[in-house]
């Protein structure tokens, strides 16, 4: 390894993310990458001890506080009220003394630390020798994991050894809640902080077990945790057992001798509800303990283990000729499992449960950017990411009416399925997040034909955004079905008539609500739908308008956007990025500058909807003006600039996606990991360099690599079967690895997979065009591949 390389800091191997250094500095972004979640639990990877710390977090998905969204200026349909996630009772605290002195990592010195985050075993090691300021020596070694199997369950192993003579040691294992956390108040998108948003209902404490009951103030929501422990030490151990309102606290005091261990396992339980009596849920999270204390240490890991092979089996992403990027998109592919694996009809936050960025909120990043790769690998989670959508829909009718619409309208951002920006322009009039839903609706249905999701849940997502995009557009006199005054993915471009991406997604959503309607009449009567309604969406969608720019040969991003001026780009310098907090929107608005993959998003979602030259043509016009402010751009600039055959900007831009948080690309991964890009890693690997659409639910490939990789195999679910896909330079093969036969294309080529009998078929030629520019300082960084570590 060079030492430009170590700088990060953490460790290329292909199957954990290590961080060997003590880097006090670094702890904040640590506590994200090195975060644990289940999809309804969140530890962020702070010490043990407490303190040092970044910032600190625990996390129950779903579980908010409620605050006032104050504006300078009223106007009818603002939201009332904010959300923000609450950093709940930290259970993971386990302070530690070697006679009298706390360890403390401030303070003596570590000559051994490292921490592992382990993508297989699905826990997070920590191995540390510490030497306290008087030169007392001991050795810490802690495991911990948040279970995927007992969803209310997270548990710590943690030893410690005195190295030079007996030593008596105070382990000090605790609950804690209310914890105070630093502000950051500079950025629009950094979560409000909520000091003491916990008040006490309840503690209880006994012997190695303790338990506190909390609600917050304003959104009335309940939530207890409770923590139990096994001690193993040489010899006689002293225990003391304390609660008080925000702290619950077990003591164990023991001479060890040299060479011996304190060991201590620390199981933890959380519930929380909105409808349950404190008591209930003490009794959840203690009858959760019982569980987890039956199974032990030794069978959580077991258990965490196995599901993590099954995942692993159905999802694994393989890179030959860049180490880096493949750590790199296996640890995006671990973190999105463990934001949707056990959320069970609650959002998928934007950050996962890695961190308090922007307030804990689920955006249509869940549906755009992560549901795509839950749908093809655990598509229970997808099942469960849609359900949550359905149970918001009486919240989504209600903004509808509040909106003059019909149908549904989804929160741009929430927790619990109200609308929560502030900003309407970027906010409400981003309509196209439900026929992103729709999309993903459709998406999901398509890959399992889950007749029963279909029935109680898909078909009236579908009908509700359908209903939606009826009233919100108008035919003009010409008969043309237009969809005025909204915001597309672009947020530097907003109110526009007939953004392209959001015509064209509304008519796929209009399509599919009519096409499932007729396919399930009985259901569709259920929901008042009758066939004058699906003739009206067939007609609606016929007729939509596609702006397109006959003098440029390219579909504008919106109607009128090709005649905007220019961005300054040239007198813009690299410190004004992103452009959101140095420039005003009024003028970002009114020129040709995109935050965001926009047009080109919908070139990959609706690639059915352009030729190959319109692609190469629009892919030519947007790039020079996409400055990707957002982290939800490269992935889809990766996508498509694989398929217009500019293989190694695609290779740029998928390091890019895939690093962001390694590099923290954007400066603030301590808010929590950016879990769309991550997703993204994913849909680069498969959508882009295996070429894989699913346009109409039929699955079709078109793979290349760019010239510096060797070799990427993916997997995937269809239809309940999983298959694997092997790409190298010049051939690829597909591989039904078990299930039904699946029929599929290959550039174009028809083909059928079968148990036993591999395809192998040639990779034709990229097709040529100039490669594009990007805005002066805005092009990826030119990726080197990162070898194999010696
Ligand atoms: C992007 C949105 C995205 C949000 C959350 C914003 O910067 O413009 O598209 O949904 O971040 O990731």
């Amino acid at each position: 390894m060079t030492a430009a390389r170590q700088l990060p800091g953490y460790e290329v191997a292909p199957w954990e993310l290590r961080w060997r250094w003590l880097d006090l500095d670094a702890l904040r972004k640590t506590e994200s990458t090195f975060a644990l979640s289940n999809g309804h639990i969140g530890f962020r990877g702070s010490f043990e001890e407490g303190e040092p710390r970044g910032l600190p977090g625990t996390y129950l998905n779903g579980f908010y506080e409620r605050r006032p969204l104050p504006y300078a200026e009223a106007g009818y349909g603002y939201p009332e009220d904010g959300q923000t996630v609450v950093n709940v009772t930290d259970g993971k605290i386990i302070r530690l003394l070697v006679e009298d002195e706390p360890v403390d990592m401030r303070y003596g010195s570590a000559p051994n630390h490292e921490r592992v985050l382990d993508f297989r075993s699905g826990t997070l090691r920590r191995h540390t020798e510490w030497i306290s300021p008087t030169g007392r020596q001991v050795r810490i070694t802690s495991e911990r994991l948040v279970s995927f199997t007992q969803r209310a369950i997270g548990a710590i192993h943690y030893e410690v050894e005195p190295l030079d003579g007996p030593a008596q040691l105070v382990v000090q294992s605790e609950l804690l809640a209310n914890e105070p956390i630093e502000r950051e108040t500079d950025d629009p998108r950094v979560a409000a902080v909520l000091e003491n948003a916990l008040v006490s209902d309840f503690h209880t404490g006994a012997e190695y077990h303790a338990a506190l009951a909390h609600h917050t103030r304003r959104s009335g929501l309940r939530m207890a945790a409770a923590m139990d422990h096994e001690i193993d030490a040489p010899g006689d151990v002293w225990t003391e057992n304390h609660t008080s309102d925000d702290l619950g606290r077990l003591t164990v005091a023991a001479e060890v001798p040299r060479g011996q261990k304190l060991r201590l396992t620390k199981y933890v339980a959380y519930g929380w509800s909105s409808q349950r009596s404190t008591q209930a849920l003490l009794s959840q999270v203690n009858a959760a303990l019982a569980g987890a204390r039956l199974s032990g240490w030794q069978g959580l890991l077991d258990e965490q283990r196995a599901f993590l092979d099954d995942f692993w089996d159905s999802a694994d992403v393989e890179i030959d000729g860049d180490a880096e990027l493949q750590q790199a998109v296996r640890f995006a592919l671990f973190h999105v499992l463990q934001a949707g694996a056990r959320g069970e009809t609650r959002a998928i936050p934007a950050k996962g449960l890695t961190g308090p960025g922007y307030d804990g909120h689920a955006f249509w990043d869940t549906e755009t950017f992560v549901l795509p790769l839950l749908t093809y690998t655990v598509p229970d989670a997808a099942r469960n990411a849609l359900q949550w959508r359905h149970s918001t829909l009486d919240k989504a009718r209600k903004r509808a009416v509040q909106l003059g619409q019909a149908g549904a309208a989804f929160p741009w951002r929430s927790i619990n399925g109200e609308e929560c920006s502030g900003y309407w322009p970027a906010g409400t009039a981003a309509f196209h997040v439900n026929a992103d839903v729709a999309d993903a609706t459709a998406r999901y249905l398509a890959a399992t034909g889950d007749k029963e999701f279909e029935a109680q849940y898909g078909l009236e997502l579908l009908v509700e955004t359908a209903r939606l995009w009826s009233s919100l557009g108008h035919h003009d006199a010409h008969g043309r079905f237009r969809i005025d005054g909204v915001t597309g993915p672009d947020e530097y471009t907003a109110i526009v008539d007939n953004n392209t991406y959001t015509n064209l997604m509304a008519q796929r959503n209009l399509r599919e609500a009519a096409t499932r309607c007729e396919m399930r009449p009985e259901l569709a009567r259920e929901l008042g739908v009758d066939e004058e309604e699906t003739a009206r969406w067939r007609d609606a969608a016929d007729r939509m308008v596609v702006p397109w720019d006959d003098m440029l040969q390219v579909h504008p991003q919106s109607e009128g956007f090709t005649r905007h001026a220019y961005w300054d780009f040239a007198g813009t310098p690299p410190e004004n990025y992103p452009l959101l907090l140095h420039y005003p929107y009024f003028d970002l608005y009114r020129k040709q500058v995109i935050k965001q993959a926009d047009l080109v998003l919908a070139m990959w979602l609706r690639g059915d909807a352009f030729t190959p030259e319109q692609k190469a043509r629009n892919v030519a016009y947007y790039e020079p003006l996409t400055v990707r402010d957002s982290s939800l751009s490269s992935c889809i600039q990766a996508v498509l600039n694989a398929e217009v055959g500019h293989l190694e900007l695609a290779y740029d831009y998928f390091a890019e996606a895939a690093l962001a948080d390694l590099h923290d690309l954007y400066h603030n991964v301590h808010q929590g990991l950016h879990i769309a890009s991550l997703a993204g890693s994913w849909i680069v690997a498969v959508a882009g360099f295996g070429g894989m659409r699913d346009h109409g639910g039929k699955l079709t490939f078109a793979p290349r690599l760019p010239p510096e990789l060797g070799r990427i195999a993916f997997r995937m679910c269809f239809a309940g079967s999983r298959i694997c896909v092997t790409i190298r330079r010049d051939e690829v093969t597909y591989q039904l690895v078990r299930g039904e036969p699946v029929h599929t294309s290959h550039h174009g080529e028809a083909i059928a997979l079968k148990e036993g009998e591999p395809v192998t078929l040639p990779i034709p030629p990229a097709p040529q065009h100039v490669p594009p520019r990007q805005p002066a300082g805005r092009a990826p960084a030119r990726r080197r591949p990162y070898p194999v570590p010696s």
